[in-house]
């Protein structure tokens, strides 16, 4: 005779709700914003359902999360002008600074967390300062980085971001950038911090919606390697945590839940999840095929984030879940 009937449990949707383990809730999404200077909305093509906003549209937007239960927002810059030092990631009148002020003045209680790194702002498309090396080598200078990326932290800080999100992947950012934010009165400022991020073929929409895929090179030498292992991301986790982070991060996502319940096992920061550009377009890709049921497909998704250890996602698909977390 059967004694375990696990079935009994999961007879009605009122049953299966009753002790469920993982909830998804809009207050756990991060959406994903760009904007870029020059007017109007700008349909990205690899990523159906985004957009590049000017400062207007981008207000809207935020707001437009906000109704939707959403309380954070990540802001990434599209300057109009490139040079090799990114400076615009640091200008007091950057596209990032105005768009942090134009949405905490609209929306004063929307959490904004601003990405931190000059790949959208050099050039030549890399995280950094490019330097020779002692060989003659081209390489992404690593310690003039982190002077631009403490100087580029504190501008938006100042814009009133509320976050402050280094993506560069440089060694010591997290400590060059709590440093100088401490010194400039933002004690009360966290970073969070893309602590374990891959150098990742995923991130193929993002580059070409914000035109900073490198021209020379890619960023295999400052980003993790995707078969790194275990040892290399709670290395990597570790030093940011010894250098006062406050967030911990995991992108790509899904490729690297293992990762992430890694990371969330071994660590007491809250986590973060990165549902990166690729992993939307390919979801879209085929839900537009008609191969796949969009609702069901995403929900799954962010639930496996939650499952694997996510405290919150930073997802492209936040206004569409939101909105399905209503039941609308
Ligand atoms: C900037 C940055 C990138 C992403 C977030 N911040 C691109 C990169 O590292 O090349 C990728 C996000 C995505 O693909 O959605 N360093
Ligand atoms: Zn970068």
């Amino acid at each position: 005779m059967l004694t375990e009937r696990p079935r009994r449990s999961r007879r009605t949707d009122a049953l299966r709700a009753l002790t469920r383990e993982v909830r998804l809730s809009p207050e756990q999404f991060i959406h994903p914003m760009f904007v870029h200077e020059g007017e109007g909305e700008q349909p990205i093509t690899t990523m159906p359902g985004v957009s590049r906003h000017d400062l207007p549209g981008a207000v809207a937007q935020a707001r437009l999360a906000q109704s939707l239960g959403i309380r954070s927002v990540i802001l990434f810059g599209i300057p109009d002008h490139k040079d090799p030092d990114g400076s615009q990631a640091y200008a007091e009148h950057g596209i990032i600074q105005r768009a942090a002020r134009a949405i905490k003045d609209a929306c004063p209680q929307l959490t904004v967390i601003a990405d931190t790194c000059l790949c959208e702002y050099t050039d030549h498309g890399h995280c950094g300062p490019l330097c020779q090396t002692g060989t003659g080598e081209w390489t992404v200078d690593n310690d003039a980085a982190l002077t631009l990326l403490a100087q580029t932290a504190v501008s938006q800080a100042r814009a009133g971001a509320d976050v402050i999100a280094p993506s560069a992947a440089m060694d010591g950012m997290v400590e060059a950038i709590r440093t100088a934010l401490d010194d400039a009165g933002f004690s009360h400022v966290p970073v969070m911090s893309y602590a374990v991020k891959y150098a990742s073929g995923y991130y193929g929409p993002f580059r070409e919606a914000a035109g900073s895929t490198p021209s020379q090179g890619d960023r295999a030498s400052y980003q993790m390697d995707p078969a790194g292992g275990y040892r290399e991301a709670l290395r990597e986790a570790r030093l940011d945590v010894e250098q006062g982070a406050d967030y911990l991060m995991v992108k790509p996502g899904l490729p690297y839940l293992d990762v992430l319940r890694v990371v969330r096992d071994s660590f007491d920061l809250p986590l973060i999840a990165y549902n990166v550009s690729g992993e939307y377009a390919m979801v879209k890709a085929a839900v537009q095929a008609g191969m796949l049921d969009e609702r069901r497909t995403v929900l799954e998704t962010l639930v496996a984030f939650r499952r694997a250890g996510a405290d919150a996602i930073i997802t492209y698909h936040a206004l569409d879940a939101a909105r399905w977390l209503r039941g609308e």
